[in-house]
């Protein structure tokens, strides 16, 4: 009778306790959440799954401290959300931190429930997405905490490159915590409600006297425009959550495996006739390089990463034919594409991302060289610059390459070359293979003739279109076999897409080494 009895009892206890879990800090803390514009945990894992796939995990977890009053304050599964779930039907493991609990500190018992998805992910490899808000390290916790923070570190590094791992800062990030965000893929940031920083706003005051906002000092401006920490800021928390359904389904599930092909109407044999008069005669003159990218590749879709850190360079995903790649190119209309610092580890970074994810590279190049000066110089242009190098000779996927005006120095060697082993090189007619511009050449190689000159400017006028006519062109790269063909700008798509299906089952290895001793 006992049993028959005891079934009923246990299962509301059971549903009672759910409930409970499902409260987070309580209804007035939710409230006070809902008040600050921002969503619960709950709420934001609902917004990122698809309907009803959420498996939550560790809802019973409870924090083991006694100091400082916690005794009193337990709440199911402390403060942090975590399982497992589907994004447009692919696996994805996702934990959430719960501002409500304790103000979404970390506390060694939240730092095991998210060891646990970040191990769960690696071994199903499959991506993992962090939603993070949270005051740090639970401060009556201590070493505790801190030592929780050190375990989500070393699992971050050891997941690099094997499955994807990207962060959504959708509340504070102070300290210490903003560096497991730091450690992964990618970083999106909610406009007005993701904040990142080292040390907050009293303690700069104090240290420097200097007196700033935590939204001036850690928001989306500093980090998607200044510092170049994070990769997207978005308006609100749900066009955040889509953006990143947008991201995961140009990439693969892990290191092993290709992304997803998506079928398309978009005609791999499209020729795009406005390509063939796009460039302008003056060669300082500007155009926009997007207006190539998106007339080439699959229904004009690029997501662009770091779209406003440094716009000299673009870098983000499309598809050809259905298939993602990885899309780097130059932008003559800011600062007429130089290579900075900023550009240079932008792409470097992304270049390393395609690679270790087997997402073949697609570079369109405009570049009139690495920027001078001393600013630059003095901030490890050289440095900075051997990153892309390093990154694109390193790496072994597909990597085709489309000159559309200039590649002088060694901006030119750098923009996957032949020499770094670029697999396809293809020049427009307007390509420019030249150590450096008209102009400068000519003042260098015919100073003195020029200096001695009775009429010095029609002098530098005529050396100048005499460089032009014999060097300014892409047809002696061509003659080298340094670039591949020289095409009609109108065919670029079906090149590109020939091209890709050509090196689709490319193989090419790297000499054994433990890693390389990239200059980081
Ligand atoms: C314990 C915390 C907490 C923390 C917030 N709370 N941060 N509890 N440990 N780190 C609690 C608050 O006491 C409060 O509890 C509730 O969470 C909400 O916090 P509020 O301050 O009321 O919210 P708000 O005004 O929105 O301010 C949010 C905040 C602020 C900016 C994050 O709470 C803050 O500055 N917290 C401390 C941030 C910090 O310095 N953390 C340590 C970083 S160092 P009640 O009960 O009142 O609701 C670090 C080291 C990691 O993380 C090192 C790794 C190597």
């Amino acid at each position: 009778m006992s049993q028959e009895n005891s079934t009923p009892k246990k299962h509301d206890e059971l549903l009672e306790k759910k409930a409970l879990s499902l409260k987070g800090g309580g209804d007035k803390r939710v409230e006070a959440q809902h008040k600050r514009g921002k969503l619960t945990a709950r709420e934001r894992v609902s917004l990122l799954l698809d309907n009803d796939s959420f498996e939550e995990l560790d809802p019973f977890v409870l924090h083991r401290s006694t100091n400082f009053g916690l005794d009193n304050q337990h709440f199911l599964g402390d403060a942090v959300v975590t399982g497992y779930g589907e994004v447009n039907g692919r696996l994805t493991f996702v934990y959430a931190q719960d501002f409500t609990v304790l103000g979404g500190s970390l506390s060694e018992a939240v730092a095991n429930k998210i060891c646990k998805v970040m191990d769960k992910a690696m071994e199903s490899g499959a991506p993992i997405v962090g939603l993070i808000d949270s005051g740090g390290a639970r401060i009556q916790e201590g070493v505790d905490s801190l030592s929780g923070y050190g375990s989500i570190f070393h699992r971050n590094v050891m997941s690099s490159g094997v499955i994807p791992q990207i962060s959504v800062m959708m509340g504070p990030a102070a300290g210490g915590a903003t560096y497991s965000p730091a450690l992964t893929d990618f970083i999106f940031m909610v406009e007005g409600l993701g904040q990142m920083y080292i040390t907050g706003p009293d303690v700069i005051r104090a240290v420097t006297s200097e007196d700033i906002s935590h939204e001036d000092l850690g928001g989306t401006e500093a980090h998607t425009v200044k510092s170049g920490v994070a990769h997207f800021a978005e308006e609100t928390e749900e066009s955040c959550i889509a953006r990143v359904q947008e991201l995961l389904s140009y990439l693969p599930q892990n290191n092993m495996e290709n992304s997803p092909p998506i079928s398309t109407s978009d005609s791999p044999h499209r020729y795009s006739d406005d390509l063939n008069t796009l460039i302008p005669d003056n060669p300082n003159q500007p155009y926009n390089m997007l207006d190539v990218i998106h007339t080439v590749v699959d229904e004009t879709n690029f997501l662009q990463v770091h779209k406003n850190f440094a716009p000299n360079i673009l870098v983000g995903f499309a598809r050809f034919d259905g298939k993602s790649v990885g899309i780097v190119a130059q932008q003559p209309d800011h600062f007429a594409g130089v290579l900075d610092i900023d550009a240079s580890v932008k792409a470097a970074r992304f270049v390393r991302f395609c690679d270790a994810f087997n997402i073949p590279l697609v570079t369109f190049i405009d570049v009139p060289g690495f920027m001078p000066g001393s600013s630059q110089e003095y901030g490890g242009i050289i440095r900075h610059g051997a990153k892309l190098i390093f990154a694109y000779a390193e790496a072994t996927v597909p990597k085709i390459s489309v000159l559309t005006r200039k590649a002088y120095g060694g901006a030119y060697i750098v923009m996957s070359s032949k020499n770094l082993k670029g697999d396809i090189n293809y020049s427009w007619p307007t390509g420019q293979v030249a150590v450096m511009g008209a102009e400068g050449a000519v003042n260098i190689i015919h100073r003195s003739q020029i200096r001695e000159s009775d009429d010095p400017q029609k002098l530098t006028a005529q050396l100048v279109a005499e460089y032009e006519e014999n060097l300014m062109n892409p047809y002696i790269a061509a003659s080298r076999g340094m670039i591949d063909d020289v095409i009609e700008p109108g065919q670029t798509r079906l090149k590109v897409i020939r091209a890709l299906k050509m090196l689709a089952n490319k193989r090419e290895t790297i000499p054994p080494k433990k890693h390389g001793s990239i200059p980081l």
